[in-house]
């Protein structure tokens, strides 16, 4: 009895992947799972219900509290963004792949499948964990070079029911933190993006009356909405609900996979874009400058090891004890107006800010101005030495 545990999702090429590896592959059976990372309540039992009809065991895991707590927290405090792309499938995939492990120990299994294809990220953040192992690795999509045709006509002869059709041919990934939409006629980028793309967001031309919402941040980590103590998962859904509404979080990016390919990719992250820009806005508040210049460049090499699945390069963990350090103070609140696709800080508060308006003031202030003379005589001193050495 030769076994494969299979990361599912549901969708066309994790569905045709099922019988595709017992008839290609000799499986004798196909153990499924499916990750639970914040997908549409709907989603999650549509995609059980077919895996047990398709496949010979079946788990449906609940990840959201470990996703939001492990791993979208970190984002936050590291301000979490590749190229403008709040990094939600990328964040999701070594937590998705560490369970698949756990459930092909448990089970015996022989190998780990996937359903990625090798044009993509995926199959490189769920090999470096999946090749971590003992265990064969195997992805029928990338082997077998299928096209979405093949699979459509493959999965009407085996039964499988499909939800795309050769019109509505987008590929989707969702999960809490953010919805990716791409393929189709969207894989042209000069098409503007047919307003039937977006579910989890309202199009800003119909937005609502401004709305003003208050977050709490402890420790970099946002814990209360509007003055209510609200734990990550119920806090995300609930501001990708009110965000999505005002048409807070579109994106639109040309972004460099790790292959080097650019794809265009669409994304809604109402949620995302709010957390993002408060948090933000409140290191601005309580971190030095010199903290601020630093920390961006750490950000950024923390987004990339994320963006790439190399949550165990050590290096990703240094980073992150680096960001958790700097977030001891990033602690206070935020005002943020959501209109009409637009998320904007308009008041913020900590008692660790750096800010005085005792000093900065236009006002009476313990500064004397006076003292600042001498500064400004040298400020820009070389730049004047240069000047004159040219004349
Ligand atoms: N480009 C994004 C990333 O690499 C999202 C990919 C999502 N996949 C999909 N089938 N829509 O993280």
């Amino acid at each position: 009895m030769k076994t494969v545990v299979l990361a599912y999702s549901g969708g066309l090429d994790t569905s045709v992947a099922i019988p595709l590896l017992k008839e290609r592959y000799d499986y004798d059976r196909v153990i499924t799972v499916v990750a639970d990372v914040g997908q549409p309540k709907s989603e999650i039992a549509d995609a059980t219900k077919r895996a047990e009809a398709l496949a010979d065991a079946h788990y449906t895991l609940d990840l959201k509290e470990e996703f939001v707590e492990d791993y979208l927290f970190s984002a936050i405090k590291a301000n979490g963004l590749y190229e403008g792309y709040v990094l939600g499938t990328a964040l999701a995939r070594p937590l998705i792949a560490k369970k698949i492990v756990e459930v092909a120990e448990s089970e015996n299994a022989d190998a780990l499948a996937h359903g990625c294809t090798g044009k993509g990220n995926d199959q490189l953040r769920f090999e470096v964990i999946f090749r971590a192992t003992e265990f064969d690795v195997v992805a029928p999509m990338r082997d077998l070079n299928l096209t979405r045709e093949w699979e459509i006509d493959y999965a009407r002869d085996h039964g499988i029911p499909v939800a795309v059709s050769r019109e509505k041919i987008w590929s989707v990934d969702e999960n809490i933190w953010s919805r990716s939409i791409e393929g189709g006629e969207l894989e042209d980028p000069y098409v503007i993006p047919p307003e039937e793309i977006y579910e989890w967001t309202k199009s800003p031309e119909r937005a609502p009356e401004p709305e003003t919402i208050e977050l709490a941040f402890e420790n970099g980590v946002p814990i209360s909405l509007s003055g209510t103590a609200t734990p990550g998962v119920a806090l995300i859904t609930k501001l990708n609900e009110i965000g999505g509404a005002h048409g807070v979080g579109r994106s639109d990016n040309i972004e460099d996979r790790v292959l080097g390919l650019k794809a265009r990719e669409i994304y809604e992250h109402p949620a995302a874009t709010i957390l993002l820009t408060a948090h933000r806005d409140l290191e601005s508040l309580v971190l030095t400058r010199d903290e601020l210049r630093f920390k961006a460049i750490v950000d950024a090499a923390w987004a990339e090891l994320a963006y790439e699945g190399l949550v165990d390069e050590p290096l990703y963990a240094d980073l992150a004890a680096f960001v958790d350090e700097t977030q001891k103070r990033v602690t206070g609140n935020v005002l943020v107006r959501l209109h009409a696709g637009s998320a904007v800080v308009v008041a913020r508060r900590s008692d660790f800010a750096l800010y005085s308006e005792e000093l900065v003031s236009f006002g009476e202030s313990s500064i004397d101005q006076r003292d600042s003379e001498g500064f400004s005589k040298y400020h820009g001193f070389q730049s004047r030495l240069v000047q004159k050495a040219m004349r």
